[in-house]
């Protein structure tokens, strides 16, 4: 069997899993909950839960994937020596692969649209304007065009492997993201009504705060934008060298993650109230802010619109600013089935490749040709409920069921202090503990309701 793979650096690793955890959740979903839900009040919750429970749940795939060298299922499957155990981990494991591969599968219609989105400004100035408004109308037909092509990028990246194709890709496209990012807040910070939307972002209403499902969308919320749950930091950590202190790559992580979320709605929210100047809708009859697809395709597109000839370009890099940070998610969602296929069963990984990404890729087809049922469905069932259960489940693995000497000398590995660090000494009785009783606690409501 190849080698397996590593990442170059310490800024290699960086890179790639923050390429992972910023993604259309970063930019699309963080903002719009946060706007949603009482605004710097969310916030507030949401960069709590990241740090006390996503933080610690990151270190428990990240410690696994590292001292297990090993996919998803092969790792969990070897956390404990006893046979249960063994069968146990290696069906969360399977679990972890069926669900990031669902959320590839939704994750790549909303990319396609990214995409097309991106060229309609093209097509316009080209004067093509029938093929403009295909671009930018829903349909079977432009979806499954787009969600190929995406579909094809993710691909060819994976094929190249841990350095040549994640490392590299996600070295070169996340200083894109950022500067793009940046480019576009001031340019929108400058903009009429922008100082309303960032009010409102800005100034907490903690009036529905302790609302439990407040709670449950920032722990799904904090969840799907560390890519957590599924296995996809197990196997980025698989690749991490052992002299790497792991609690600051994962600390440095989630800063980078929370950061760009909370920088992307100084973009978004503002970036609405510069539309209702231009006399876009931004609200509902009820009162609520556009949140979904009608935010990213009709309250922005009515901004840029509103810009003139500008605004083509700024609509362009917008979605070039989208697909980018869908690219580097997906590519870490399909290493997870790729890197179990490859090394599980021996398989040479291009193959592998093609043959998951395009199984994967069929069942995108599937969800775009009955989008009305299934798109939904599929996007609830896999970040709702799948993501915190099988976090849950890794939690418990790492606390309860990996021995502790090995799991401490694991997560010491690398770190200066070695085991006597308080993190090292704390993380495993946190892990054990408070995590799975926060994530059960949040998860109750949602379980009370479906058996009501
Ligand atoms: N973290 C990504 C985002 O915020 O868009 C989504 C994601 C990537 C979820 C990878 C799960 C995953 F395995």
């Amino acid at each position: 069997m190849a080698a397996r793979g590593q990442f170059s650096s310490r800024l290699g690793f960086l890179m790639a899993a923050a390429g992972s955890a910023v993604g259309l959740g970063n930019i699309w979903g963080f903002p719009t909950q946060t706007a949603s839900n009482g605004g710097a009040a969310f916030v507030l919750v949401y960069l709590a839960l990241a740090f006390l429970l996503a933080y610690p749940a990151l270190m428990a795939e990240l410690t696994i994937g590292r001292a297990k060298r090993a996919n998803v299922v092969d790792a969990l499957g070897s956390v404990s020596t006893g046979k249960t155990a063994h069968y146990v981990g290696a069906t969360v494991g399977l679990a972890g692969v069926l669900t990031a591969s669902l959320i590839l599968s939704f994750y790549a219609i909303l990319a396609g649209w990214m995409m097309s989105h991106m060229i309609e400004p093209i097509a316009t100035l080209a004067g093509a304007t029938e093929t403009g408004t295909w671009l930018t109308t829903q349909g079977p037909g432009r979806d499954i065009i787009f969600t190929i092509l995406f579909s094809i990028l993710t691909m060819l990246i994976i094929v190249g492997g841990v350095r040549d194709g994640i490392e590299k890709w996600s070295t070169r496209l996340m200083p894109s993201l950022i500067t793009i990012l940046i480019a576009l807040i001031i340019y929108v910070l400058m903009q009429p009504g922008a100082m309303d939307g960032l009010k409102l972002y800005l100034v907490p209403d903690f009036s529905g705060i302790t609302n439990p499902d407040l709670l449950l969308s920032a722990m799904g919320q904090a969840f799907f934008s560390l890519s957590l749950g599924v296995g996809t930091m197990l196997i980025y950590g698989s690749y991490v060298s052992e002299k790497e202190n792991l609690p600051r790559l994962g600390a440095s992580l989630t800063l980078i993650d929370t950061g760009i979320a909370f920088t992307a709605g100084l973009l978004i929210i503002p970036a609405m109230f510069v539309a209702q100047e231009y006399g876009t809708t931004i609200y509902s009859e009820a009162g609520e802010l556009a949140a979904g697809p009608g935010l990213i395709f009709a309250v922005l597109p009515s901004v840029f619109d509103g810009m003139g000839a500008t605004g083509s370009f700024v609509a362009i890099a917008f979605f070039l600013l989208m697909s980018i940070a869908a690219l580097t998610s997906s590519i870490s969602m399909l290493e997870v089935p790729v890197s179990f296929v490859s090394e599980h069963f021996n398989i040479e990984r291009k193959i592998a490749t093609f043959a998951t990404g395009t199984a994967i890729l069929a069942f995108s087809i599937l969800i775009a040709l009955n989008f009305d049922t299934m798109f939904g469905f599929v996007a609830d069932l896999a970040t709702v409920y799948l993501e915190p259960l099988i976090g849950l489940a890794f939690c418990i693995f790492a606390g309860w069921l990996w021995n502790r000497n090995e799991a401490m000398k694991a997560i010491a590995a690398g770190h200066p202090d070695g085991e006597s660090a308080w993190f090292v000494k704390v993380w495993p009785w946190y892990v054990k503990v408070v995590c799975p009783a926060l994530i059960i606690t949040m998860l109750f409501p949602t379980v009370q309701k479906l058996f009501s």
